[in-house]
């Protein structure tokens, strides 16, 4: 059976990849290297990956690929391809948001009519909620994103869903909430927060550092990805969380313990786009396929540093 994971190159597409070709799959990966992050951190994801004889790695952008040609030999779609970024997200960037992440995932559902799709698992995002008026949240719950970036993804989901409606293509969204672990892209807080650390540099902290976040280690989303595969329910949508929810103070504490030294902060104004919190109810992926999250932020966050620690190079 051929995989094909859209993002390949990226934090979680690497991961995914890396995990199906373990489960014997043949796994292609396509990626257009967009430049949200250097290049030199993307090859460097891809290096467990490009060794592999059972993966195929194709560079190109959704709109230029032929796509028919490729989707002839493809099973399955991990669609994990998209600018990300909540914060970045205003603006005129907001026109990458729309072309990549809307216009992106509609150009690639297209292509599935014309294919033997068994699944299309789409990469969706908590930052669809915006600031949420019930915690836990559930997936019944409004859909009020706070960013330009959780509009996109939002738009994306509800593409994915119309395509099952429309066209029979069985498609499930994974909603995940703040993901870390090793290869982490580089805007995200725990990889900046790791490395201004290592380095004895300042962390800026956003707003008050009691936002919390249910932070998810990679792990745990690459295996919700499987269980889905497998056992999602075609049109619908499932919170991927971690179980971990936490305040972003309490984490600078935990990163300090596991460190051995002190962070030195600064505290700078709240950013717009961000949520104040976020708190999954996971109890639907658990009921249809199984999800239960394994890595808590302790142990997680040891991992993330253990592996960042040997790899700063990669960043500087
Ligand atoms: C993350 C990803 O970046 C999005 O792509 C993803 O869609 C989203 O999770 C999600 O859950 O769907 P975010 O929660 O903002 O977005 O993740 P981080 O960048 O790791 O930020 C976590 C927290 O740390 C936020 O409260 C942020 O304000 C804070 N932060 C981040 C800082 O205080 N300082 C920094 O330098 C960076």
């Amino acid at each position: 059976m051929d995989l094909l994971v859209t993002g390949v190159a990226g934090f979680i597409g690497s991961h995914l990849a890396e995990r199906l070709l373990k489960e014997g799959f043949q796994v292609i990966g396509l990626d257009s290297f967009l430049d949200y992050y250097p290049k030199k951190i993307k090859e460097n994801n891809l290096k467990g990956l490009v060794s592999d004889n059972k993966f195929t790695f194709i560079e190109g952008s959704i709109f230029e690929l032929n796509l028919k040609e490729i989707l002839k030999r493809v099973d399955a779609i991990f669609h994990q391809a998209a600018i990300p970024g909540v914060r970045a997200s205003w603006g005129k960037e907001f026109n990458k948001y729309i072309e990549n992440n809307i216009l992106g995932t509609q150009v690639l559902l297209e292509a599935c009519k014309d294919a033997k799709i068994k699944k299309f698992i789409y990469a969706s995002s908590s930052s669809v909620y915006g600031d949420a008026d019930e915690l836990p949240i559930k997936e019944t719950s409004a859909t009020k994103p706070v960013s330009p970036y959780g509009v996109s993804k939002l738009a994306g989901e509800h593409l994915a869903t119309l395509y099952y409606k429309g066209y029979d293509i069985s498609t499930v969204s994974l909603r995940y909430f703040t993901v870390y672990g090793p290869r982490q892209r580089p805007d995200m807080g725990f990889h900046k927060f790791i490395t201004a650390i290592l380095l004895e540099k300042e962390i800026e902290i956003y707003g008050t550092g009691d936002q919390t976040r249910d932070f998810t280690f990679i792990d745990d989303v690459v295996e919700a990805n499987l269980q889905a595969f497998i056992k999602g329910k075609n049109g619908d949508v499932y919170n991927v969380g971690g179980g971990s929810r936490i305040a972003l103070i309490e984490v600078i504490k935990i990163i300090e313990e596991i460190v051995g030294r002190k962070a030195i902060l600064k505290y700078v104004e709240h950013q717009r786009g961000d949520a104040q919190h976020t708190y999954a109810d996971i109890s639907k992926a658990k009921r249809d396929f199984g999800y239960t999250p394994r890595v808590d932020i302790y142990e997680g966050l040891k991992r993330h540093y253990d592996w960042l620690k040997e790899n700063l190079d990669v960043y500087r």
